[in-house]
């Protein structure tokens, strides 16, 4: 089966899955959490290359303190017990947002981790924390302006790649699959410069239901789409006409 070589999530429906049985909002968050390191684990084992994980958005810090604080508890011990699992799984760990704005702990975690994990070779596995995709492309053309203003390139140099590499992605191919959970259908400022080719994929099961089938259903249907990125499969391309251009806009 063709597997997507960068896959990112939207893990969404954490709070709506608590509040349906009844518990506080961060119980989801807590069967999330051990959804996540399932889906991490069997990525790994199917060989994707790329897992991008949006585990706190930018937005999110607008949510009420005690839930804030509750899951930046929770990404500490992610990262403090998954440390050491994950180098035995071979996956390398990053982030991308931004990583100023995180409790100090969290940082000497996240730190701590990409530092243990540097040099494993398999999946690659990025949290998204504290992440915003308008944030992150006003960051690059703000260091962009600064390299312009200082004489470091000139205007005409900027392109597709210089923004590339200005962007918290830098080095990361582009999504080719996101999936977003919980029936929502938006984008949700993730990733929006990156997923310009993405294939959506948008599902009602709430994230702490998501299972492996979930998943494999979800790279089933990417496997059977044919992508174009605008331009023409082969088998698609229409005859040769026998008209001239002027003939036929005539
Ligand atoms: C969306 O559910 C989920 C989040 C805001 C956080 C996602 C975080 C986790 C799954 C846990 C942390 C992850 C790791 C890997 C340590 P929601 O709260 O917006 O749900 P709702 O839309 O039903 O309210």
């Amino acid at each position: 089966m063709k597997l997507p070589n960068h896959l990112a999530i939207i893990m969404d429906g954490n709070g709506r899955w608590a509040q349906l049985r009844g518990q506080p909002r961060v119980f989801g968050h807590i069967k999330g959490t051990r959804i996540a390191k399932k889906i991490i684990t069997e990525c790994s084992r199917l060989g994707v290359k790329n897992l991008t994980l949006y585990a706190f958005s930018a937005e999110n810090w607008l949510r009420p303190e005690a839930e804030v604080s509750f899951l930046m508890k929770l990404l500490r011990r992610y990262l403090d017990k998954e440390s050491q699992n994950l180098v035995k799984e071979n996956i390398r760990f990053s982030i991308i947002g931004e990583v100023e704005r995180l409790p100090k702990d969290v940082i000497d975690s996240i730190q701590k981790t990409m530092r243990a994990t540097q040099e494993c070779t398999g999946l690659n596995l990025i949290f998204a924390i504290s992440y915003g995709s308008r944030q992150e492309i006003t960051r690059a053309v703000s260091a962009i302006a600064q390299k312009v203003r200082d004489g470091d390139m000139s205007p005409e140099q900027i392109n597709e790649s210089v923004i590339n590499e200005h962007l918290g992605t830098a080095g990361t191919p582009d999504p080719d699959l996101i999936i977003r959970t919980s029936g929502e259908k938006r984008i949700s400022n993730f990733l929006l410069w990156q997923a310009a080719y993405a294939e959506l994929y948008f599902c009602e099961t709430l994230w702490p239901d998501f299972t492996k089938l979930d998943l494999m259903t979800a790279l089933a249907d990417f496997a059977a789409r044919c992508r174009r990125f605008g331009g023409l499969k082969a088998e698609n391309s229409p005859p040769p006409t026998q008209y001239s251009d002027e003939q036929l806009l005539h």
